[in-house]
């Protein structure tokens, strides 16, 4: 719990409040507001909370103006360096690294939550073939909460608990779903003998005609990659689960609402535009061209990939991604990638460019992603389904933090209207 230190006084009209100062481990103290409206009758206003606390949490801090990452304190590059995707699952939910045992036990009840409800085979037939992937995975996950009813109750520990099991374990099997039934090939079921990245990779890649073997170096790559993902503090989508679940919706609901969210292109969709806009530019010569667009204010056109609401300094993730987009390209013997040449020339033009240099733009985690993911063969619908599935941990142990919490309200802004004030309605003949 943070500790009260000081307090800011708000003074207006001739009158002074006196606010508590909230106090973190790290990072902004906060003013706490919560008695402000009872007290003064007034509402702050923050549309898009540029600088809006919305809970206390323990999970991922972010200094924006490092460029640090830190999940329950372990820096994002030692983790990436170090740890896998499923202790790091772990170590979000869990909030301590496990020990072997430990491990063991959460590995094995992940791999055996895998396998999805035979049912919703069914439920894929009612997509057209050429939906996009995220669309499925909205529809179906949500769908979830009628497939598992032992463990909806949030009110019971046990049940939140098998309930964040099941989205962890049954995400990249729904989402390989998805992306067999939009190419028209068979599904294919999960392998307990493999570990979460080949598993997911398998059922990808692998069809009923001929054996497949997974990479290793694939493997390891699509691994650091959920990890790079795995959460992110209170962004726009962790904040769509947060609220969600503060009305005590079900948690396959709430992690619904949270793909919905990250879809948007400002979001998890940067990661397909970012590939898209690379390949639109196609040659170093014609960046300038897109740089300009970027910095002219009558264009809507922004530089994908560039950019964030935190950051004002390197995203850490972007810098653990470009390296191991070098690495995986290199190894799968792709060596003269013009999108990643453009990628290069990209950020190297922009960071000596005053505009994007005074607005502190750098390059984020959907920058170098894309590049990796279409090296592995993925198209680029499939973006954004695997920056979800990996997000699901950083969603479930934000929800449950939330839900824990004894003090938890729903969540309801307020507004600052500017419409009409209340008139009298007129007939039709009248008007
Ligand atoms: C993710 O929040 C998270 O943590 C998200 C995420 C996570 O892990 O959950 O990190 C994942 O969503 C990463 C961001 C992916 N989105 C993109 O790459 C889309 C392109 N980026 C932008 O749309 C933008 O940078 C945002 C949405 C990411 C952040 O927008 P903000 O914080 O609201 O900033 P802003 O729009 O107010 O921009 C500030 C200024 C503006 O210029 P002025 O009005 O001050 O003159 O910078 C400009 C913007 O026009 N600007 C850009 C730009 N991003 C901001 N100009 C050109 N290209 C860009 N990419």
């Amino acid at each position: 719990m943070a500790e009260t230190k000081r307090t800011a006084t708000l003074s207006f009209d001739g009158k002074n409040f006196e606010l508590p100062m909230l106090s973190p481990t790290v990072g902004p103290d906060v003013i706490d507001i919560r008695k402000l409206y009872a007290e003064a009758d007034v509402f702050t206003y923050d549309p898009g909370f540029t600088s809006t606390a919305s809970c206390e949490s323990t999970i991922t801090f972010i200094d924006g103006d490092k460029g640090e990452l830190l999940y329950r304190g372990y820096p994002i590059e030692q983790l990436a360096e170090n740890s896998h995707f499923l202790e790091v699952c772990y170590l979000l939910l869990n909030g301590s690294l496990p020990t072997a045992e430990q491990m063991e036990n959460f590995e094995g009840r992940i791999t055996r939550h895998t396998m999805v409800h035979e049912q919703m085979h069914y439920f894929f037939r009612g997509f057209r073939r050429d939906s996009h992937p995220m669309a499925t995975m909205v529809g179906v996950v949500g769908a979830m909460s009628a497939f598992y009813h032992d463990s909806l109750d949030i009110n019971d520990p046990w049940q939140r608990e098998v309930a964040a099991m099941r989205m962890i374990a049954k995400l990249p099997t729904i989402a390989a779903m998805a992306y067999k039934y939009s190419i028209g090939q068979p599904f294919v079921y999960p392998r307990n003998n493999l570990d979460y990245a080949s598993n997911f990779l398998h059922m990808c890649f692998s069809v009923p005609a001929e054996d497949y073997t997974v990479s290793p170096v694939l493997a390891k790559a699509m691994d650091r990659i959920m990890m790079l993902h795995a959460d992110h503090e209170q962004n726009a989508s962790t904040s769509t689960v947060r609220l969600a679940g503060s009305s005590g919706a079900n948690p396959f609901a709430c992690v619904a609402a949270g793909i919905a969210c990250l879809w948007g292109p400002a979001h998890g969709g940067a990661n397909q535009a970012c590939l898209e806009m690379l390949r639109e530019i196609g040659t170093v010569d014609r960046i300038p061209e897109y740089i300009a667009k970027a910095k002219d204010k009558n264009d809507p056109f922004r530089l994908m990939g560039f950019g964030h609401r935190v950051y004002k300094n390197f995203d850490p993730r972007a810098k653990v991604m470009k390296e191991s987009a070098d690495e995986v390209l290199d190894l799968l013997g792709i060596h003269d990638n013009e999108t990643l040449k453009v990628a290069k020339e990209l950020e190297r033009i922009a960071l000596e460019d005053e505009y994007f240099v005074s607005k502190k733009l750098y390059p984020n985690v959907d920058f170098y992603s894309g590049i990796i993911l279409e090296a592995m063969g993925f198209p680029t619908a499939m973006f954004t389904p695997i920056f979800a599935l990996s997000r699901t941990v950083g969603w479930i142990s934000q929800w449950k933090e939330m839900i824990g919490d004894p003090a938890l309200k729903i969540g309801r802004p307020r507004q600052l209207y500017i419409g009409e004030t209340a008139r009298d309605y007129v007939p039709v003949v009248n008007r």
